[in-house]
């Protein structure tokens, strides 16, 4: 398969197909409007590849996914979260010497800069950790603002894996009026971070084993995720070459929403509802599956699983192991599982092909570890940090990397001359303009 024909108009053109190493078949369409003058149109970009990556393979019928070539259960259970960072971001396994140069870095850089604990004073109480997490990311390149050598952007991609969890912890420290707790050099990073937020000075706090085994298994399992929104976002940002911190912020930005990251808070509020609501399975898989109810059950669906999603296969086998652990019985994993049963069964989510995701099992977990539920999206992001700089890296490595410019199928008005403001007559009401006062 060498060649992709497109009659258009009657006329014939021929282009060229590229052939991945997994035989995936991509048509290069990089010629099509010069020669046909047409674009190609796909909203969502469900048919559209953006790059070549050598980064991470999905294939969301089989339910496979590989970090640089090594399948997501083997690293899940033998990696650690710093070592995935470093396959990720430099495509090979570490020796045991460069895993512990690379961590001795990540020590080294832990800390944030003193002017920074203003800012987490300056927000409202109310700020939800995500946006805190990307207005510091992006406070990043103020305090660090050289970023055009390559030994510039190797020092920023530690500082910033280094930082935000540094950051992450500040937030939440912040959030429940407790004084921050400094990143420690003896620690792990999952150590680390688990530490910065539980302990109070008052007394010494020994992270639990079963809870560094849980964040750790976490943050690999978001680590990457190849073209997802928000990869494609910092992406797109950086393909402006917008500096590396400017990049990540807007990346968080994207995981945020509901449809995304933001997925693990909605699942976790979704369940606490139905609980409420007397466990009313039924009625919630009925709004599910009326469209005018604009419910969705979240956590479900994948625009490339189709079958089901590994990583959630995994966070249900480790949910259930870090309650037993932890000797906590939490209603809202029965209540998850009891969804997860009736949708397999239900024709609506069966026809749509709507297993649950990444999302919906990860909040069980957070919330055994005691994270409270509106960080679950900020964990997402600090998982996804090491996906987000290699996919950065690869694309500002690129000799051929272009800046990303779509373009579109106008539907708008045809020309028309201007009317002078005397000659003008309202064409919809306009409601009374009514000035909210800031509340917060
Ligand atoms: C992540 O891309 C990635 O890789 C993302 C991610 C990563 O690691 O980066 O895996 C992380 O974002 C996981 C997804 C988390 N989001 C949610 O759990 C939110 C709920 N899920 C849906 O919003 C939806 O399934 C998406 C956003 C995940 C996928 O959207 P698509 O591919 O655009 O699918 P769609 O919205 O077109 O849905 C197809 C059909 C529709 O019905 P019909 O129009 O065919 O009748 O399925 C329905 C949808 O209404 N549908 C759902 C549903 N998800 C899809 N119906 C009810 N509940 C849902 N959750």
């Amino acid at each position: 398969m060498t060649t992709a024909k497109l009659i258009l108009d009657g006329k014939e053109y021929e282009f060229p197909t590229v052939v991945g190493t997994e035989n995936e078949v991509g048509v290069d369409f990089t010629k099509l409007r010069p020669t046909t003058g047409a674009i190609s149109v796909d909203p969502g970009y469900g048919n559209t590849g953006s790059c070549a990556s050598s980064i991470t393979f999905i294939d969301g019928e089989k339910g496979i996914l590989r970090y640089r070539g090594y399948p997501i259960e083997e690293i899940a259970e033998e990696a650690s979260f710093t070592e995935v960072c470093f396959l990720l971001i430099y495509g090979h396994l570490p020796t045991q010497r460069e895993l512990d140069t690379f961590n001795e870095k990540l020590t080294y850089h832990s800390m944030i800069h003193e002017a920074m604990k203003q800012f987490f004073d300056d927000f409202p109480v109310t700020a939800h950790p995500m946006m805190v997490l990307s207005a510091m990311i992006a406070s990043l390149s103020a305090f660090y603002p050289r970023a055009t050598t390559d030994e510039d952007r190797e020092l920023n991609i530690i500082r910033l894996i280094a930082k935000a969890s540094t950051i992450a912890a500040f937030s939440y420290k912040k959030s429940v009026g407790q004084p921050f707790i400094y990143p420690r050099n003896d620690l792990t990073y999952t150590e680390n971070f688990l530490h910065m937020m539980f302990a109070i000075p008052a007394e010494p706090y020994v992270v639990p084993p079963v809870l560094n085994k849980a964040l750790n298994l976490l943050l690999i399992l978001h680590a990457d995720h190849e073209q997802n929104c928000s990869t494609s976002t910092v992406r797109m940002v950086g393909s402006s070459q917008a500096n590396l911190f400017a990049s990540i912020s807007a990346g968080v930005m994207a995981l945020w929403g509901p449809l995304h990251g933001g997925a693990n808070q909605k699942v976790i509020e979704m369940l606490q509802k139905i609980r409420e609501d007397g466990g009313d399975y039924q009625k919630y898989m009925d709004m599910a599956k009326d469209k005018k109810s604009g419910f969705k059950l979240m956590g479900f669906g994948h625009r490339v699983y189709k079958n089901f999603d590994p990583r959630a296969t995994l966070l249900k086998e480790a949910a259930a192991d870090v309650l037993a652990g932890l000797g906590i019985d939490d209603p809202l994993l029965e209540i998850a599982k009891k969804l997860e049963d009736i949708a397999l069964e239900d024709q609506f989510f069966v026809e749509r092909k709507l297993y649950p995701n990444v999302d919906f099992y990860s909040g069980i977990l957070y919330r055994a570890m005691g994270i409270p539920t509106e960080m679950f999206t900020v964990m997402f992001a600090l998982g996804r940090l090491p996906g987000w700089i290699s996919q950065w890296k690869e694309m500002r490595e690129d000799p051929k990397g272009r800046i990303s410019r779509p373009r579109q199928i106008y539907t708008g008005e045809t020309k028309r001359p201007y009317v002078p403001m005397k000659d003008r007559k309202a064409t919809v009401a306009t409601p009374e303009e009514k000035l909210e006062p800031v509340t917060v």
